[in-house]
């Protein structure tokens, strides 16, 4: 008999989870005017808001903590950092920062100026805002298989040649660079192929442009080219990071993802002159250049979390969950994301309740849904996240509507997967009696997702 698989590591520490009642959470969620992130951690007992900073470090990353180097400047730390950097991802020069978005804000402060257009396939929300804060315009170049859930296609974080070359030749000179996402988490945790990669490589060389990478799950993208990318199955994971990295000029990493930290970024590029002129606003923003924003030790984590995260055994255990509650779903005959994504099942919001009207949040409503039914937080990857258009101020309606369940790396085992499929098979079985969505009482003018209030419509 083939042996069953299992976890590429034991648990050597545990956090108490409290589980609460329907009654509490209806009071809960009220009080916390239907937004999810106004809850508090401990009124959720599953939560699955995001894998950003919630994974459980290893034995060897809090070993590195206790050898952190808080000096100020010249830290060994940061030179460990470096080490990783150069090793895992190729690149020469690095900036810390204290998350991706920090990354992105110095960045693009150097790169992006008023009028400008930015090429890539489904920017993330934090991505869009930088570009759109600096009155420049994000322009959406996916492929358009990504946008019906029910296609699998292996590679639906893609980049579509044709869009990319149509928005190269006709605004060619208010383009800076090219964004790819990996994994492309606004489309649902999808992979992009080196094949992809080598393709936006070579247009950009064509028309002249830097091409940057948002990395955040980059590993994991790895990952699903090992497993579906012809020519790679032999390869390693540090090999085939190499060769997607091999098609960027600069990189910005949010840490709080595959490099399993609780905080951290950094930026890293190729040439000197960049890392010169990105130094200015990271002293301004972040921090002196050797730090950054974090601490000592945080950069120890970062970078031993920079070589487990590349582990072939460590991405199987972690993605085949994944896999395992997108599995488990789609037996219930509940419509999401596929092929299911790498760090966290999507499930397909208009599908679930398409007698709701979109004015009422299909997603945010069945978020709210699945805390209620056994306290598991979710989030909102739809008309909320997309914010409204920042000229006409019209609400943004975005192709995919989608309720996200994020997996946080090493935390929860399958039993806890098994409850969340399970709570969202019974609102399933019921979705013809939620006849309320909701409707927004107070919103911020951009991000508004994180502090919307909202009442039942
Ligand atoms: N890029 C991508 C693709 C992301 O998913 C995120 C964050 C960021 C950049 C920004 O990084 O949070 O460290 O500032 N994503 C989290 C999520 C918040 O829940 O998907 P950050």
């Amino acid at each position: 008999m083939e042996l069953p698989f299992a976890e590429s590591y034991k648990i050597k520490m545990v956090e108490p989870i409290r589980k609460s009642t329907r009654q509490e959470r209806e009071k809960w969620i009220k009080e916390a005017n239907y937004n999810l992130f106004g809850l508090k951690s401990d009124q959720v007992f599953i939560d699955l808001l995001t894998d950003s900073g919630t994974g459980a470090m290893s034995d060897r990353q809090w070993s590195e903590i206790m050898l952190g180097d808080e000096s100020y400047a010249g830290a060994s730390s940061y030179f460990k950092m470096k080490d990783a950097i150069r090793e895992v991802l190729g690149f020469e020069y690095f900036l810390p920062t204290h998350q991706g978005r920090a990354a992105e804000n110095v960045l693009f402060s150097v790169l992006i100026k008023e009028g400008d257009i930015i090429p890539g396939n489904s920017h993330f929300d934090t991505t869009k805002g930088h570009i759109e804060f600096r009155k420049a315009t994000a322009v959406d170049c996916t492929i358009d298989e990504a946008f019906d859930t029910t296609l699998s296609h292996p590679f639906k974080g893609n980049v579509d040649p044709i869009k990319l070359e149509n928005i190269l030749r006709s605004s060619g000179d208010k383009i800076p660079f090219i964004i790819v996402t990996v994994t492309c988490n606004s489309s649902g945790g999808q992979p992009v192929s080196v094949e992809n990669l080598k393709m936006v490589r070579h247009l950009a060389d064509k028309y002249g442009k830097m091409v940057v990478f948002d990395s955040a799950r980059f590993s994991e993208n790895a990952y699903f080219i090992k497993l579906r990318e012809k020519g790679y199955q032999d390869k390693t994971i540090r090999e085939i990071v190499r060769e997607m990295f091999d098609c960027a000029d600069v990189m910005t990493m949010s840490a709080k993802k595959d490099a399993i930290v609780n905080m951290g970024g950094f930026i890293a590029m190729r040439t000197k002159e960049l890392h010169s002129k990105a130094s200015v606003y990271n002293i301004m923003f972040e921090g002196y250049i050797t730090y950054g924003g974090m601490s000592g030790r945080d950069m120890n984590a970062l970078a031993q979390g920079l070589y487990e995260g590349t582990e072939y055994d460590y991405l199987e255990t972690r993605i085949r969950q994944v896999e395992y509650l997108g599995m488990r779903l789609m037996d219930f005959g509940i419509p999401l994301q596929q092929p299911i994504g790498g760090h966290a099942v999507f499930i397909d919001a208009k599908r679930f309740l398409p007698h709701l009207p979109k004015e009422e949040f299909q997603a945010q409503t069945l978020a709210v849904e699945l805390y209620v039914e056994a306290g598991v937080r979710g989030v909102e990857i739809g008309a909320l996240l997309a914010d409204r258009d920042p000229v006409t101020r019209e609400n943004r309606y975005p192709a995919l509507e989608l309720m996200r369940l994020a997996i946080p790396r090493r935390v929860y085992t399958n039993n806890h997967m098994d409850v969340v499929a399970v709570a969202l098979k019974n609102i399933y079985d019921r979705r013809d009696t939620i006849r309320k969505g909701l409707k927004i009482l107070t919103e911020a003018p951009i991000m508004r997702h994180f502090t919307a209030t909202f009442d039942l419509a």
